[in-house]
C-alpha cells in the first residue's frame, strides 16, 4: 500500500457569530447553562437563502486545494460528509463540483454524522493507498441552522450546533514514513434512534406503528417521506438523548485513541496533538484526563463554533495547523463519536 497524507487543509465559517446571549432571546436558556455544560461561547450561522452546505464546502475546499499544490482540474475524486445536505437527494458532493468546475470525476457522499469525516478520511486513505487515485478531496460541512428548533422545546440540541465546513487534500506521500498511520471505524446501530433526525424518512415501511404516530397515508402502494402530520406536529428537528450520548462517547473515545495508538505501538506520551471532534468540552476534557495528555496538546475550538458535526475535526486540524501547534513530523491523532453511533480515530505522522 501507498502510504495517504493530508496534503493541505483549509476551512471556512460563516461571517455571522450567534452568542448564548442571542439565543436567549428567542428561548428559555441561560449563558450560565450552555458554557457550564457545554463550553460553548457563541457559533456561526450561514447566510439563509445565500449560502448552503456546498457552498460553505466549496469555499474550504479552494483553500485545502491551493495548499495542497494543486487545483480543481487536479482533484481525481470526491468526499463530502455531511448530516445537513442542501437536499434530500442527490448530495451535496456533486453540488460542490460544480460549484468548483470539477465535473466527471466520482463524488461520494457519506452519513456518518460526527465521525463523518474521519469515515471520509479513511476511505480517501484507501483509494490513495491502492494508487487509484491520487488527490482525494475530503469535505466536512455542515449548516445546521437551517434545520434547528428555536423555541424552547428545542433548547437541549439547537444550543450546541453551529455552522461551517473544512476541507483536506489526501495525497501519496513521498516519506512513507509520515502521512496517515491508520484509521479506525466503529458503529452500533442499536443506539441509532439517540440522536436523530428522523423525518422525513421511510420509516413508515419499516414499523407498522409509524403509521398513527407520523401520519402515513393508509394505502397499498406507495408512501411519503414527509406527511402533514409531521408539519403539524412539527415533528421535523433533531433530537438527543443527551445523557446517553455522553456516557457512551466518554467510553468510545478513549477506546479508539488506545486502538490506533496500539496498532502504531505508541501510547498517550508520544502524542504532540489531539484533535477531538467538537461535541462538548467536557467530554474533550474528560478524554483528556484519561489520556494524561496537557493542554497544549489538545485543540478545543467548540467555544467559538459550537459543534459543527462533521466539518469539526477539519476545522480544528486547520486551525491548529494554522496556529503552528501541528508541525512536520507531529504524531497527531484524530477522533470523533456521534449520531449512529459511529466513532472513529485516525493516527497521523505529520
Ligand atoms: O457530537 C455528538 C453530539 N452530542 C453530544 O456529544 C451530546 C452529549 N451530551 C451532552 O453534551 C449533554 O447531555 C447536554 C449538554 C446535551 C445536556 O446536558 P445534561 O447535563 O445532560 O442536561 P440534561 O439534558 O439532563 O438537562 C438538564 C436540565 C433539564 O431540566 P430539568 O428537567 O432538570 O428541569 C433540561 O430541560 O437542563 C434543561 N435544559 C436546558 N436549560 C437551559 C436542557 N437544555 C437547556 C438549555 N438551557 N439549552
Amino acid at each position: 500500500m501507498i502510504r495517504a497524507k493530508i496534503g493541505g487543509i483549509g476551512y471556512y465559517v460563516p461571517e455571522k457569530v450567534v452568542t448564548n446571549h442571542d439565543l436567549m432571546k428567542v428561548m428559555d436558556t441561560s449563558d450560565e447553562w450552555i458554557r457550564e455544560r457545554t463550553g460553548i461561547q457563541e457559533r456561526r450561522y450561514a447566510k439563509k437563502h445565500e449560502e448552503t452546505t456546498s457552498t460553505l464546502g466549496t469555499k474550504a475546499a479552494k483553500i485545502a486545494i491551493e495548499r495542497a499544490g494543486i487545483t480543481a482540474k487536479d482533484v481525481d475524486f470526491i468526499i463530502f460528509a455531511t448530516l445537513s445536505p442542501d437536499y434530500y437527494f442527490p448530495g451535496s458532493g456533486v453540488l460542490l463540483q460544480r460549484q468548483m468546475g470539477m465535473q466527471g470525476i466520482g463524488a461520494l457522499d457519506i452519513r456518518n454524522q460526527c465521525s463523518g469525516f474521519i469515515y471520509g478520511l479513511s476511505i480517501a486513505e484507501q483509494f490513495v493507498g491502492t494508487g487509484m487515485y491520487k488527490n482525494v478531496l475530503v469535505v466536512g460541512a455542515e449548516m445546521h441552522s437551517c434545520g434547528l428548533d428555536f423555541s424552547t422545546r428545542g433548547r437541549g440540541v439547537t444550543v450546541i450546533f453551529g455552522d461551517g465546513a473544512g476541507a483536506v487534500v489526501v495525497q501519496p506521500s513521498e516519506d512513507d514514513s509520515k502521512g496517515i498511520l491508520s484509521t479506525h471505524l466503529h458503529a452500533n446501530g442499536d443506539y441509532a434512534e439517540e440522536l436523530a433526525y428522523i423525518n422525513p424518512g421511510a420509516h413508515g415501511g419499516v414499523h407498522a406503528e409509524d403509521k398513527e404516530q407520523f401520519g402515513y397515508p393508509d394505502q397499498e402502494f406507495g408512501g411519503m417521506f414527509l406527511t402533514e402530520k409531521m408539519i403539524k406536529d412539527e415533528d421535523l428537528f433533531p433530537n438527543m438523548n443527551g445523557q446517553v450520548v455522553f456516557k457512551y462517547a466518554v467510553t468510545k473515545f478513549p477506546e479508539v485513541i488506545q486502538e490506533a495508538l496500539d496498532k502504531n505501538g505508541y501510547t498517550a506520551n508520544d502524542l504532540d496533538m489531539f484533535v477531538p471532534h467538537q461535541a462538548n468540552l467536557r467530554i474533550s476534557q474528560f478524554v483528556q484526563r484519561r489520556l494524561g495528555l496537557p493542554d497544549d496538546k489538545v485543540w478545543n475550538n467548540i467555544q467559538k463554533y459550537g459543534n459543527t458535526t462533521a466539518a469539526s475535526i477539519p476545522i480544528a486540524l486547520c486551525e491548529a495547523w494554522e496556529a503552528g501547534a501541528v508541525k512536520d513530523g507531529d504524531l497527531v491523532c484524530l477522533a470523533a463519536f456521534g449520531s449512529g453511533f459511529t466513532w472513529g480515530s485516525a493516527l497521523i505522522r505529520w
